[in-house]
């Protein structure tokens, strides 16, 4: 499996909180059947800004340890970006990484709304040759109250991503109950764990796949699963148009 976003460098944002955190997340990663990590810390929200040749720096150095400690993962760069006012020239000047240097950008919204702006910025960074995937749509409040925006966010050239948790039921019924939803309307391109440490937040990944097939159907699960080897791959992930599916209300899993 390959995780798309996850918080495994140390000492840069609320993720790997040292070298010795960062080392057993791989080692847990590896467990889990993990091969690949792109390694996005926060950027640009408010508490942590973490520039592009800073990431960089930091994937090198957990590389060699990884080496150094025959943990057999690789570790690429990106950043978890949220959308913020000069995102658009920040990207045109070169100061933002893409997933792995490819043409994927992980976009991060505040968990209350969608900014007045996201459709301009998923518009023109595609004009660019860059697809934003939208971190997480089912923990921002206005996505899960209204998946026709996430679709008309897609429609408009973005994919986005799930996280391992929202699907394992470890923020709750409610987001794991979008969670599912979207991914069974097809909103949903990627599953990633969002790991940020490892107790209360490490990768879950192989869980989620599970609860994914069991819930949404073996398809949907395999696409989220080879979407992210494409993308490291720099192949292009298939259009799927959206599907909103029908509220499921009178059940839910355990
Ligand atoms: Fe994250």
């Amino acid at each position: 499996m390959i995780d798309i976003h996850a918080h495994v460098l140390p000492f840069l944002d609320d993720g790997a909180a040292d070298l010795h955190e960062s080392l057993e997340m791989a080692r847990m990663a590896v467990l889990e059947g993990i091969q690949a990590v792109i390694a996005t810390p926060h950027h640009a929200n408010g508490q942590f800004d973490n520039a592009a040749s800073d990431v960089r720096k930091a994937v090198a150095s957990l590389q060699d340890e990884l080496e150094a400690h025959r943990i057999p993962l690789r570790l690429y760069p990106g950043q978890e970006i949220r959308g913020y006012s000069e995102l658009l020239q920040d990207w045109e000047r070169g100061a933002l990484l893409t997933l792995a240097d490819t043409s994927y950008l992980l976009l991060e919204f505040p968990s209350g709304q969608v900014p007045t702006k996201a459709l301009e910025w998923i518009h023109e960074l595609s004009i660019s040759g860059i697809t934003a995937i939208i971190a997480h749509p089912e923990r921002n409040k206005e996505l899960a109250g209204s998946p026709d925006t996430l679709a008309g966010l897609i429609e408009a050239g973005a994919l986005a991503q799930v996280t391992s948790h929202s699907l394992t039921g470890a923020f709750g019924r409610s987001i794991q109950k979008n969670a599912l939803h979207m991914c069974r309307s097809r909103l949903i391109h990627f599953v990633a764990s969002d790991a940020h440490n490892v107790k209360q937040r490490p990768f879950a990944l192989q869980e989620a796949f599970s609860l994914l097939k069991k819930e949404a159907g073996k398809e949907v699960a395999d696409i989220c699963r080879e979407n992210a080897e494409l993308l490291l791959s720099k192949e292009s992930i298939p259009y799927r148009q959206p599907q909103l599916a029908k509220k499921r209300w009178s059940f839910f899993v355990k």
